[in-house]
């Protein structure tokens, strides 16, 4: 072992020893209610799968139909001959479906985030960020020369305060994930559009957790909160309700999209999405506006457990989301409370210091449209049983 191996085996073991090692599950089935794991069958509350569209017939079917007549993969970026009909395609329909100018394509939200702050703003200007953004927009923030502020989470009086300190830079940004993935609560951006209007300060939100079903019809948060036409630039993902495979995107004005398309890095020097992940796409775009009654099902299984669960005792964080964190404090607890539910048949993870912060320790169920009023029932008995076991409910 070179003395590089052992420093990164001393990192390891302090992984480990810290608790927070990570594991990776191997399914061995489709994504969907339930997975296959080690020969055994849990019913699944732990993906993204919103709007169970990652197995979605439709959404196989465009897949196949794009591999057979626009191939596999198109070994370019882009600008240079990495652009089908489809990419446009695609981009036209998530301006359409958001009612933003433009859209720009990347092959992940992550990348998204990471290609927007820098392309767009310099020294002179200010980005001022939730403190509980997403790990993406952290980085992309990092990457940028602007100065960086931070708000206290949702705090509104923190948010006008940066915005009074900083009223002599060109531009400022505010920056928020729309619903956040550890809490399952929303970004009052009502609020934050109001602010930024008396200061004169852009929107950015990201909408990973919401694009697709969030909202009356599924725009999203700032289709919940009424400001959608005030948001300056919306980032969202592929990735999770829109068929859960990859690829993300930035919808903003055409000048804004125009100035990435010229300046963002992971745009510029990274691969084309591929055909069949853009044809999927588009089709769960379709489904969003041909199937309402899809995010209408998830929503009422989210404000149906989230009721039971507050009803029965649990502390839940959040509000009207499929994420629904049970708050438990302690992390022994929460590994354990999971551990239990997973000998139970259910797949879910608990979540402790540093993903949260310390004594918010917390198991997240994340519901989907396919989750049937049975499976939910039988989760709950799940959770009311471990939660009297562990003592978390009173027996
Ligand atoms: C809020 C948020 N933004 C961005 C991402 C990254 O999305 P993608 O998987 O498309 O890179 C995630 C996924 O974890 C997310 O939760």
């Amino acid at each position: 072992m070179n003395r590089a191996n052992e420093i990164f085996a001393a990192e390891l073991d302090a992984i480990r020893q810290a608790g927070t090692w990570k594991t990776e599950r191997r399914i061995a089935s489709t994504q969907g209610s339930s997975v296959v794991v080690d020969g055994k069958t849990y019913l699944n509350f732990c993906s993204n799968n919103y709007l169970g569209l990652a197995n979605h017939p439709a959404i196989v079917a465009s897949a196949k139909a794009a591999l057979d007549t626009r191939g596999y993969g198109l070994s370019s970026v882009r600008f240079i001959c990495g652009t089908q009909d489809g990419h446009a395609e695609l981009e036209a329909a998530v301006s359409r479906f958001l009612g933003t100018a433009d859209t720009i394509l990347y092959g992940s939200c992550f990348d998204a985030n990471g290609g927007v702050f820098e392309a767009l703003l310099n020294d002179s200007d200010v980005i001022i960020s939730d403190e509980l953004n997403h790990a993406s927009i952290i980085d992309g923030v990092r990457l940028a020369k602007a100065q960086r502020r931070r708000y206290a989470h949702r705090d509104m009086g923190a948010l006008e305060r940066e915005l009074q300190a900083t009223q002599s830079s060109r531009l400022r940004l505010v920056v928020t994930d729309g619903v956040f993935s550890m809490d399952g609560d929303y970004a009052p951006l009502d609020d934050i559009v109001a602010l930024a209007r008396t200061y004169d300060a852009m929107v950015m939100v990201d909408d990973s957790h919401a694009t697709g079903f969030v909202g009356p019809s599924g725009r999203g948060t700032a289709e919940r909160f009424g400001v959608l036409a005030d948001i300056d630039i919306i980032t969202s993902t592929f990735g999770k309700a829109l068929g859960g495979a990859s690829g993300g995107f930035v919808s903003a004005s055409s000048e804004i999209i125009n100035l990435l398309r010229q300046r963002s890095r992971p745009y510029l020097f990274s691969n084309a999405l591929p055909p069949a992940v853009v044809a999927a796409s588009m089709t769960a775009l379709e489904l969003v506006d041909r199937d309402p009654g899809r995010p209408a099902q998830l929503m009422a299984n989210a404000l149906r457990l989230r009721h039971d669960l507050v009803a029965t005792g649990f502390t839940v964080a959040g509000h009207e989301h499929p994420i629904i964190p049970i708050m438990l404090g302690d992390a022994g607890v929460a590994s354990t409370f999971a551990e239990r539910l997973k000998e139970r048949g259910m797949f879910l993870v608990a979540f402790s210091y540093p993903v949260v912060p310390k004594g918010q320790a917390r198991i997240r169920l994340q519901l989907s449209a396919l989750h049937t009023s049975e499976e939910i029932d039988r989760v709950l008995a799940a959770i009311i049983d471990v939660g009297r076991e562990l003592g978390v409910l009173a027996s």
